[in-house]
């Protein structure tokens, strides 16, 4: 059976585990080629070995989106191995639990440096080449519930979310002459290891006592009443990279069983 991503070259930055890993594998079984990128090569390699041990097409491919050098490098590999590169998710970053007073230049520079510039760059770079290639593609960026709402424990993460909603509308006016869309997804509460640490930093603060009495707390003020698993977000990804979306851009689609309600 045809998957609704057939022959498509498909990016996915930050792959090596979470949520970029879970998109990568539904990607791959979807019929895309995929690109497992992340700067943990181990981990980009063990994700692309389980796409093509069970039949699909993918390598890996070590990339740091905090350097412009290694992500020309990156989008090289998608052309060379794929032909050409139709979809990328902007997914790699970073969080941190700071409180609003204590959040430092270098915390701050840090944080930016790889949600909002990372990001930024890899837009920037994945663009050339659709623009080189001439029938348009699909740039799907990961925001987040903190690029809706500001979160007093970790402003400068809503910052770099929020900065990331406002390169995807620019970006989905600038080339959406040319066939371009680009959209992002915000996820909420995901039970991934970003939010293990994120669990911890709540701890080491003061701020809970026991173990999973953040990421609990939170879940307990969603609609739905349940945590997300990385697995939530594959269907409206899927849907983004693929044809069905083709009248959709400059969109930020929340995905997190009802915790902000734009
Ligand atoms: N987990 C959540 O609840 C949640 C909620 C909203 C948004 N998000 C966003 O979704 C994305 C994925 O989150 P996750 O929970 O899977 O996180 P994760 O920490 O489990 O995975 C992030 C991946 O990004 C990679 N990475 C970090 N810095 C990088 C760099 N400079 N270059 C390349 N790769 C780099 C890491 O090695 C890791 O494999 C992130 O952008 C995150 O902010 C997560």
């Amino acid at each position: 059976m045809p998957g609704r991503l057939n022959h498509q070259s498909i990016i996915v930055t930050g792959a090596g585990r979470g949520i970029g890993a879970e998109l990568a594998q539904t990607f791959a079984a979807e019929g895309a080629k995929v690109v497992v990128a992340d700067v943990n090569q181990g981990n980009a390699a063990n994700v692309a070995n389980r796409i093509m041990a069970s039949g699909g097409s993918a390598i890996s491919v070590e990339v740091d989106v905090r350097k412009r050098d290694s992500i020309r490098a990156m989008i090289s590999a998608a052309v060379k191995e794929f032909g050409g590169l139709d979809t990328i998710v902007n997914n790699a970053g970073i969080a941190q639990v700071r409180s609003f007073l204590d959040i430092s230049d270098e915390d701050w520079d840090t944080m930016l440096e790889v949600n909002a510039r990372g990001v930024l760059i890899c837009m920037q770079e994945s663009i050339k080449q659709m623009l080189a290639q001439g029938h348009g593609g699909s740039v799907i960026n990961m925001s987040s519930i903190a690029g809706k709402q500001g979160y007093p424990t970790q402003a400068h993460y809503c910052a770099s979310k929020f900065g990331v909603v406002a390169l995807t509308q620019a970006a989905a006016k600038a080339f959406g002459p040319n066939r371009i869309r680009v959209n992002a997804i915000c996820p909420g509460i995901v039970a991934t290891d970003m939010w293990k640490m994120i669990d911890q930093g709540f701890r080491d603060a003061g701020l809970t006592k026991e173990e999973n009495e953040a990421f609990n707390g939170y879940v307990a003020l969603t609609a739905l009443g349940r945590p997300s698993t990385p697995a939530d977000l594959t269907g409206v990804a899927v849907y983004l990279a693929s044809h069905e979306s083709d009248y959709m851009t400059g969109q930020t689609l929340l995905v997190e069983g009802g915790l902000v309600f734009d």
